[in-house]
């Protein structure tokens, strides 16, 4: 029986939604444990496009989709998603979404004050998705968060908003010159969601437990990307949670020895949404050609992502991290048609090179990235459905990642549609 677990190794957006979905066809269970509806993972399936930004990606396989205690969800949301799930034929009943009873909830409050925040911070903000991440995880961690447990108790969940939505408001009216908020309305909005989402409220760590016992088998599906977690990350250009492989086990509720492997997804080459340090960015024609052919917009919030090169020190810090066993390449169709192509293998600062990520990003800003060049593809490879068939220059590229990275590239995905893959190694079909 495995158990797996998929992250990010980049800043998010690498492909993780359309490689859960894929996956997903041979486990019982999915698992968000992480993030919110900051995430916006994609699948396409006979053509059609879909995006979850809650749900976890192996609702279209119809497999049990738990979250976890490790998220924060805005019930607002769930609900909008699971109607537009169900409007598309798919299965969103209690049987199959569990909420964990330990997750905590988005308030509107949160939402008000992410975006009143970034206003205030002006050139210097971190271009937050405004859905109310960061301001969530800081209730979580200052004990005033509220709970799905809490949502569900109305008499509990009555005092709790109160008491906490008088010092909210005191912040959003006072400090940041926002509009404070009804906490009446608060409570009568969230009763309506309560009723709606009561039957899905479980404990998620039993079901897990139950299933993993019962011969089921787990996959764990991360959000964002390694270098967005709060502690490994571009700090203070991150998110709100820990997004490695470990948290997998926090914010599900699951042991470490459950797990059995760990799947970096990362994009052939690199992009990012939002402020912060990017070395390998590009700001000429072939980042401009990669952004159009690659159509890098936020799955969320719908930005211009920024381009870049593959840069292996990243790559190799998230191999690091997450303590990764296998790499999944996604994204390789849309180098096709460059001369030549260039890894970042290392940072030269002030006349050394660097090989590990700093963690001041003052040092950062003063990195050059070091190029390695090798020559391109001309072939569309998004037909292609073994390794062996690639063209040499592509099978030359994966090797150099593969060398660099020090673990094998199990997953090669060469188009956004589901059996535009190549399995060289599947985690659920070993030995
Ligand atoms: P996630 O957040 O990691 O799930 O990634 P997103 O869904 O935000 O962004 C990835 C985008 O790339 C989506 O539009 C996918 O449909 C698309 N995609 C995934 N894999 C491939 C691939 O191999 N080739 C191409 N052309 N598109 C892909
Ligand atoms: P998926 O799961 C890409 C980025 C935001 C911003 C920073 C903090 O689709 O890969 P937040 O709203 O979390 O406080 O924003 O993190 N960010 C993402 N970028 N993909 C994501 O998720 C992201 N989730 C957050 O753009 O820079
Ligand atoms: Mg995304």
């Amino acid at each position: 029986m495995a158990n797996i677990v998929i992250v990010g190794t980049q800043w998010g957006d690498e492909g993780k939604g359309k490689i859960v979905d894929l996956l997903a066809a041979d486990a019982n269970i999915v698992v968000r444990f992480q993030g919110g509806n900051n995430a916006g993972h994609t699948m396409v399936v006979k053509g059609e496009q879909i995006i979850s930004h809650l749900v976890p990606s192996g609702i279209l396989q119809g497999k049990t989709c738990l979250l976890g205690n490790g998220m924060v969800v805005d019930p607002e949301v769930l609900i909008g998603e699971m109607d537009y799930l169900a409007e598309k034929g798919i299965d969103t009943r209690p049987e199959k979404i569990k909420i964990s009873s330990r997750a905590h909830l988005i308030m509107p409050y949160h939402k008000a004050l992410d975006q009143a925040r970034e206003k205030k911070k002006g050139a210097g903000k971190i271009g937050t998705t405004g859905r109310g991440i960061g301001p969530c995880y800081e209730d979580k961690a200052a004990r005033s968060g509220i709970r799905f447990a809490d949502l569900i108790d109305p008499a509990g969940f009555r005092e709790k908003v109160i008491t906490v939505m008088d010092e909210k408001n005191f912040i959003l009216e006072k400090y940041l010159g926002a509009d404070p908020l009804d906490p009446e309305d608060v409570i009568a909005t969230y009763g309506r969601f309560a009723e709606r989402l009561a039957p899905y409220v479980a404990n998620v760590s039993v079901l897990i437990d139950d299933g993993i016992h019962a011969g089921q088998q787990v996959l764990f599906e991360g959000a964002q990307g390694t270098h967005l977690d709060i502690d490994h990350g571009t700090y203070p250009f991150v998110t709100s949670s820990n997004v490695v492989s470990g948290n997998a086990c926090c914010g599900a509720g699951v042991g470490p020895g459950q797990l059995t492997g760990i799947i970096g997804i990362a994009k052939a080459y690199t992009t990012r949404v939002g402020a912060g340090p990017f070395p390998s960015e590009l700001f000429d024609d072939i980042g401009d050609r990669i952004q159009k052919k690659g159509a890098e917009f936020g799955a969320t919030t719908g930005r211009r992502r920024r381009c870049g090169w593959l840069d292996m020190v990243i790559l190799k810090n998230a191999v690091r991290l997450n303590g990764l066993t296998g790499l999944t390449i996604t994204k390789l169709d849309i180098l096709g048609g460059l001369d030549t192509i260039n890894i970042c293998t290392g940072y030269e600062y002030r006349g050394e090179t660097i090989a590990h990520f700093p963690a001041d990003l003052s040092i950062l800003a003063d990195c050059q990235p070091i190029y390695e060049t090798l020559p391109g593809w001309s072939e569309d490879i998004s037909h292609i459905r073994n390794r062996d068939d690639l063209p040499v220059n592509t099978l030359a590229y994966l090797n150099r990642i593969e060398e660099l990275a020090r673990i094998p590239v199990d997953i090669i995905s060469v188009g956004p549609g589901r059996n535009q893959t190549i399995i060289v190694n599947h985690p659920f079909r070993q030995g």
